[in-house]
């Protein structure tokens, strides 16, 4: 099964896998010593827009949104980004406010690149900070400096006005004091936009591996809670406001493609491991870079699953991502396809969770108090009855 083209699809996102370095935490889809695969990879990738747009000829289709991600996109060649943006441009149709987002690693990006992406179109600059740490990133396998940022940040301010950066909570070796001192640092930087990621240990990754040898211990959970409640809360201060749990912008500067994902709209994903979403199944291409270029290049498919949504899937999609966000989740969404059994039951856990405060009402919708967003888990699994 294909994703269905008939949809109206107004946003992109576009994957380009290769890494300067692989850091320790990572478990992304990317490579790092594979730059000899970037141009049969930009040919594939080129082929498979085309292929896809192809069946729409007729009319270009309207763009709302484009998110490159990676990976390290500002590892693309020059040549080989503008063939790629010359592809999207003779294919769709980028509306008068579109979001344009591609990512960044400091250290990576070189002056004329800046020009480059802001003659493409590109009008959101995220920039993947983590730490102002040099030695601990180091330590990650992340090769970055603190002063990579601000020269980036500086630089880039020159032609972007929506900049936003990536932070990870958690990193080993941060203590809470150190924290402090970087966000004290960050809100004072050209930026509209902040994701505050938790850090998730991935089997397999080499920092799975340093945790499971002891080399490198984490730090506890009532930290990370009281670390977390204090982001919020200096964010906020700054004008930084929380509307979802990772994600802090000031007004107006809230991103509209992650905005997609979280309404469960329809996108597009091209590339190595992209996954699609038409509003009824989850596509994800092949994972292999080998075949996902061969199959390209033999004009083949390269979906390599695709996942029909059952109705308590899409139930639970629904709750986990509304609850995510400050708008939380609808009481019908909660209640629907329940029997009259469960309905009681359910009402009775709100009405616990309420009294806790760990949620409460607004608007017919039930939103996580900010002090409990990081036992989101927990009371999504409340909530479901498990
Ligand atoms: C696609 S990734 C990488 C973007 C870019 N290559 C970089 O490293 O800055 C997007 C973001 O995911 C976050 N991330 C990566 N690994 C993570 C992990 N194990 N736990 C939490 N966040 C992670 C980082 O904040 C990163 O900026
Ligand atoms: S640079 Fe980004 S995508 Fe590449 S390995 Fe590091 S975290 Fe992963």
């Amino acid at each position: 099964m294909e994703y269905n083209s008939k949809i109206d699809t107004r946003s992109l996102y576009i994957h380009w896998p290769f890494c300067a370095y692989k850091c320790d935490y990572c478990p992304f889809v990317s490579f790092a010593g594979r730059d000899q695969f970037m141009e049969r990879y930009n040919n594939a990738l080129m082929k498979e827009i085309e292929y896809f747009f192809g069946k729409n000829k007729s009319q270009k289709q309207q763009i709302d949104t484009i998110f490159i991600g990676g990976g390290t996109p500002s590892t693309w060649p020059d040549e080989m980004i503008l063939d790629t943006s010359g592809k999207l441009n003779s294919v769709l149709s980028m509306s008068k406010n579109i979001e344009f987002t591609i990512e960044v690693n400091p250290g990576t990006v070189r002056d004329s690149q800046l020009e480059i992406f802001k003659d493409i179109g590109i009008n959101r600059f995220s920039v993947g900070v983590q730490s102002l740490n040099d030695s601990i990133l180091k330590n990650l396998n992340r090769f970055q400096k603190a002063q990579d940022v601000y020269n980036l940040l500086d630089k880039a301010s020159n032609y972007f006005e929506n900049i936003s950066i990536d932070l990870i909570l958690g990193l080993p070796g941060v203590s809470f004091q150190e924290w402090k001192s970087y966000l004290k640092i960050i809100v004072g930087l050209p930026i509209k936009h902040i994701s505050v990621y938790f850090l998730t240990i991935y089997e397999n990754t080499p920092l799975y591996y340093k945790i499971e040898s002891g080399e490198v211990e984490l730090i506890k959970d009532d930290e990370f809670v009281d670390i977390y409640n204090w982001t919020v809360d200096f964010l906020e201060e700054y004008g930084f406001y929380r509307y979802e749990i990772s994600n802090f912008a000031k007004k107006g500067y809230e991103s509209a493609h992650n905005k997609v994902y979280w309404d469960r709209k329809p996108y597009k994903a091209f590339g190595l491991a992209a996954c699609s979403f038409d509003g009824t199944c989850r596509f994800q291409n092949y994972k292999d870079l080998s075949k996902y270029i061969e199959c390209l290049e033999k004009s083949e498919s390269v979906t390599e699953t695709c996942e029909f949504l059952t109705d308590d899937q899409v139930r639970l999609e629904k709750i986990m991502l509304g609850l995510r966000t400050d708008l939380g989740v609808d009481r019908e969404i909660l209640f629907a396809q329940l029997s009259n059994e469960q309905k009681i039951s359910l009402e009775k856990r709100i009405s616990e969770l309420l009294d806790k405060k760990f949620v409460y009402e607004k608007n017919n919708c039930l939103v996580i108090s900010p002090l409990f967003l990081t036992i989101e888990n927990e009371i999504v699994l409340e909530l479901l009855g498990k």
